[in-house]
């Protein structure tokens, strides 16, 4: 969340109510103090209503990579768990049954071999809060066991989205990450070989690197792990962040190397199940591949049907109506609806790509390829070339036609050179896509006649771009 400031100095509210409806339309909302009296509750809609009209339209942003379409049915199981607080498993005992039955269907879907534990979050920053902690936990027992110190842990990662920082200093972990290249935008075995070492509590590859899209290869890094503990007797464990890819590379490409619970190393998995889960704004997913990769004092136990059911998670209430949407959209779809949808939103982001490689001062770095990463395409301009503006320049001019396509710096080696990046959702038809490449034909031709005195070269366009 923002955190706003309460003493922003907007001037006195000058909201006087009166139950009259010219009042209301002609008086500013209260914007600092808090309401005295009660309102129309139509004409409060109204306003709030148009208000809203200025928030960016959610089929253009294409910088997000959560859901921005629903089904009529998802809609009204929303609706018609409004009421339903997702901790209450005694009240609403078959929610948390559906709850369940999503983690087996999860556990079968990742390979897990039997006796895997899991459970539902708000997204993949809380899954990966819970998978960072069980980590944490299991390596500080093990340093107790063996008598050695247990004040100093690190993990190892590549670029990973924001969420990690935030687990890494939250919970006081050394965050070692390696930072891209231009030869290597993910991490190699190697690099992971460089940094861990006794006090690694784990290794985290991503599965649809955030910046680029691309997978990291998961099989790779869990040999080379492999073969460190054979000659030093290190075991360090491996935690996916599979946020976008955990619900992509089991339908868009089956014969994918093995990444998830097929490899012993991996203990656990996260996956939003608001990105390519398909579900609405709100659930994401982490599994354990035994009950004993979840140490037991994390969990608590909340009352269920008469007995007990264990949880862990970090917040108390929450919404069940994603779960069960969620779950919907699993035996709605099936491994066969999903790799429809997902392999149309490849096809068009493969058909984008193609476009943009035409371009003679850009620079394709993910053509929305399903088997090297997610359907999304990302560009910079050209080694050597000068269109004489810059990426942000670019995403300036979108804007201006609503369209929300970020540019932003790379990490390491790339950290000062702009890319730019479009995820392909189910609502991004080819329809649109022709639609942005005008659009983008128009910018360039644009900024190509009217060079800029001053071309945008930081992050002022203004555009979220979900690192
Ligand atoms: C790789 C990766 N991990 C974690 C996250 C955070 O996910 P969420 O927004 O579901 O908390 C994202 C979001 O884009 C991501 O791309």
């Amino acid at each position: 969340m923002p955190l706003y400031d309460a003493d922003e100095t907007l001037g006195p509210d000058s909201f006087n109510v009166e139950d009259h409806a010219d009042k209301i339309t002609i008086s500013p909302l209260p914007r600092k103090n808090f309401p005295q009296h009660t309102q129309d509750p139509e004409q409060i809609f109204q306003i709030l209503k148009n208000e809203l009209l200025l928030d960016g339209n959610s089929k253009q942003n294409l910088a997000t990579f959560c859901q921005t379409w629903e089904s009529q049915q998802v809609e009204q199981l929303m609706n018609l768990a409004i009421d339903k607080n997702l901790i209450d498993k005694d009240e609403y005992p078959q929610t948390a049954e559906i709850e369940r039955r999503c983690v087996r269907l999860l556990a079968d879907l990742w390979n897990a071999p039997g006796g895997a534990v899991g459970c539902s979050t708000i997204g993949s920053s809380e899954a990966a809060m819970l998978g960072g902690m069980a980590a944490k936990w299991r390596w500080r027992d093990r340093q107790k066991a063996a008598g050695k110190p247990s004040d100093k842990p690190n993990m190892v990662c590549g670029s990973v989205q924001i969420c990690w920082k935030k687990f890494a200093r939250y919970w006081d972990i050394e965050l070692r990450e390696i930072e891209m290249t231009d030869d290597n935008l993910c991490i190699s075995p190697d690099d992971v070989l460089k940094q861990v070492d006794e006090n690694t509590i784990f290794v985290v590859p991503t599965l649809g690197v955030t910046y680029h899209g691309l997978y990291e290869d998961v099989l790779a890094i869990s040999e080379a792990l492999d073969d460190l503990q054979l000659r030093t007797g290190l075991d360090v464990p491996i935690h996916v962040d599979a946020a976008s890819g955990g619900f992509l590379v089991p339908f868009t490409d089956p014969g994918h190397e093995p990444w998830d619970f097929r490899l012993k190393r991996v203990k656990s998995i996260n996956a939003s199940g608001h990105k390519f889960g398909l579900a609405p704004l709100g659930v994401g997913w982490v599994l354990w591949r035994e009950q004993t990769d979840l140490p037991d004092d994390l969990v608590f136990h909340v009352s269920y049907l008469g007995g007990d059911m264990p949880t862990f998670q970090i917040n108390f209430s929450r919404p069940a109506g994603q779960v069960i949407a969620q779950y919907y959209d699993f035996i709605r779809l099936g491994r066969e609806g999903y790799a429809r949808i997902h392999g149309g939103s490849h096809s068009v982001a493969e058909y984008f790509g193609n476009a943009i490689s035409k371009y003679e001062d850009f620079q394709v770095v993910h053509d929305g390829n399903p088997q090297r990463g997610i359907p999304a395409v990302v560009w910079r301009i050209r080694q050597g070339c000068d269109p004489g503006f810059t990426l942000y320049d670019l995403a300036d001019r979108l804007r201006m036609r609503g369209w929300q396509v970020p540019a932003y710096p790379l990490t390491g080696t790339l950290s000062k050179t702009g890319f730019q990046r479009i995820l392909v959702k189910r609502d991004f038809t080819r329809e649109m896509a022709d639609l942005l490449l005008d659009d983008m034909k128009a910018g360039v031709d644009y900024l190509k006649t009217n060079p800029t005195d001053k071309p945008v070269v930081t992050q002022k366009a203004q555009s979220y771009n979900h690192l």
